[in-house]
């Protein structure tokens, strides 16, 4: 990595590459890629990069770190040492490495034909091994959760789901109570045993708890993720290709859990908690069916319109269940949760809804930039809630059509009642079936850094 201004300073480059590159630099262009005298890849900085908004100039980082990834790829190159003469920002040298180890996951487990693993080393004055640990650690985490937002239904069940929560996490420091069946039933989680009764599998609900001694915050920061381990919409069954990707629909209970083990890894002194409720939806001879009414952890009965709105019914169990038990500073909860949010932000970014957390918004759409997993935030206007009135229950689990991302979000959020209460639907941006520079093919596990970026700021 080069400052184009100090480019003739770098001795190490050969007369040959100096010229090369200075003429490069002329054209605007990026980065280059010098093939003699050995593979090389050669970065400069960009040409407006002091005037360029930050978000913006270490977005332009990890992408051009990707394309060399997929030079290297193309010339079987797996071992590289980045050599960092930027005299540039610590920032933007993080942001370089962290497009390589993001770029660098692929899922191969059902391949005959494995892939080659990458290995990279740094060497900058700019960034010291503590720091470049630190980028590896959150990295480490995002990718773990991509893996278990691949697994197809066949090898990531509800109660394999649990086991991965259980993986390793007493040596992060992180106490994993995965409840028996039992236990559900007994604290009567309606939501989540409604969905359940057309599964032939028993649900799980995980319980990741990180309490250092330390901690700035007495009220944990509970995160309840979405696990449908598998949505085939129940007895509403999903048509056409709607069903084809939704092994994916846990990707909120993957999110959760790499932000609690990355928060573990980084030490953060905070208290925060993670739920993760999980099932499939799928039908069988016992499975719901509209006009049901079930009765939900706090005691809400709740009619049942559409039973493809099943992930909602699963966070509402465990934000009552949050509410209760820890009245949490902020409850935030992720979900693959609607197509609506899909259709209205497509794969770029998060459909974000808040009710009582004014206080964060500006601090979470600033970690939105900065980390390019950006949200925008829709309304939580109180006109919506008549969407929900029911005949028959206290409430029903679907509204009427439009503005089904909010609809969804006051559903969740009827269950936090005064709780600062944070919901991010994910729904379209987890998956991409085509590559897009340092994210996909595949899960993208997209929240878990800006999140992660936001939580550093409240410690
Ligand atoms: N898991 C889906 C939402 C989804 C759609 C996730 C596309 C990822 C990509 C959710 O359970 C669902 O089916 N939602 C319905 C709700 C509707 C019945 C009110 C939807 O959005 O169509
Ligand atoms: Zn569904
Ligand atoms: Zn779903």
């Amino acid at each position: 990595m080069f400052r184009r201004d100090l480019l003739a300073k770098v001795s190490l480059l050969e007369q040959e590459e100096i010229s090369y590159l200075k003429d490069r630099a002329e054209d605007g262009k990026d980065f280059c890629y010098i093939p003699v005298p050995e593979a090389r890849f050669i970065v400069l900085w960009p040409k407006d990069a002091d005037t360029m908004p930050q978000g913006e100039l270490l977005e332009k980082i990890r992408v051009t770190a990707s394309r060399i990834l997929d030079k290297m790829r193309d010339e079987k190159i797996f071992k590289t040492t980045v050599v960092d003469h930027s005299w540039q920002s610590a920032e933007g040298v993080s942001a370089f490495m962290e497009g390589l180890y993001l770029g660098a996951y692929r899922f191969d487990t059902f391949k005959k034909e494995k892939k080659e693993k990458f290995s990279f080393n740094l060497e900058s004055d700019t960034l010291d091994a503590k720091a470049l640990g630190r980028i590896e650690d959150v990295c480490k985490e995002v990718n773990r959760s991509k893996y278990l937002i691949d697994l197809p239904f066949s090898a990531l069940n509800a109660k394999q789901l649990g086991e991965w929560a259980e993986k390793d996490a007493e040596d992060l420091g992180i106490k994993v109570e995965v409840w028996p069946y039992a236990k559900i039933e007994k604290a009567g989680m309606g939501g989540l045993l409604g969905v359940n009764q057309g599964s032939v599998d028993k649900a799980t609900f995980t319980e990741m708890r990180y309490k250092p001694a330390k901690a700035v915050n007495k009220k944990p920061i509970v995160l309840v993720g979405k696990g449908i381990v598998f949505d085939a919409g129940g007895m509403n069954i999903k048509t056409g290709s709607y069903m084809d990707d939704m092994k994916t629909d846990m990707a909120g209970a993957a999110l959760a859990m790499g932000i609690i083990r990355a928060a573990a890894r980084l030490r953060l002194p905070l208290y925060i908690v993670a739920l993760l409720p999980a099932t499939d939806n799928r039908l069988n001879g016992n499975a719901l069916v509209c006009g049901d009414v079930i009765t939900m952890y706090d005691g809400t009965t709740v009619e049942i319109t559409n039973t493809d709105a099943e992930g909602r019914l699963l966070l509402a169990d465990a934000v009552a269940y949050a509410t209760a038990e820890y009245s949490p500073m902020l409850t935030v909860s992720m979900a693959t949760l609607t197509g609506a949010a899909s259709r209205a932000l497509g794969s770029q970014g998060i459909a974000a809804m808040q009710q009582g957390a004014d206080q964060y918004v500006d601090a979470l759409l600033q970690s939105g930039e900065r980390v390019h997993e950006r949200l925008c935030f829709f309304p939580m206007w109180k006109e919506y809630d008549k969407e929900l009135d029911s005949d028959v229950a206290d409430i029903k689990n679907c509204g009427n059509g439009p503005a089904g991302m909010i609809t969804a979000a006051k559903f969740v959020q009827y269950f936090a009642k005064e709780t600062p209460f944070l919901h991010l639907d994910v729904a379209g941006v987890e998956f991409l079936h085509k590559k897009d520079a340092y994210r996909g093919p595949g899960a993208t596990a997209f929240g878990i850094r800006m999140v992660l970026d936001f939580l550093q700021k409240l410690c």
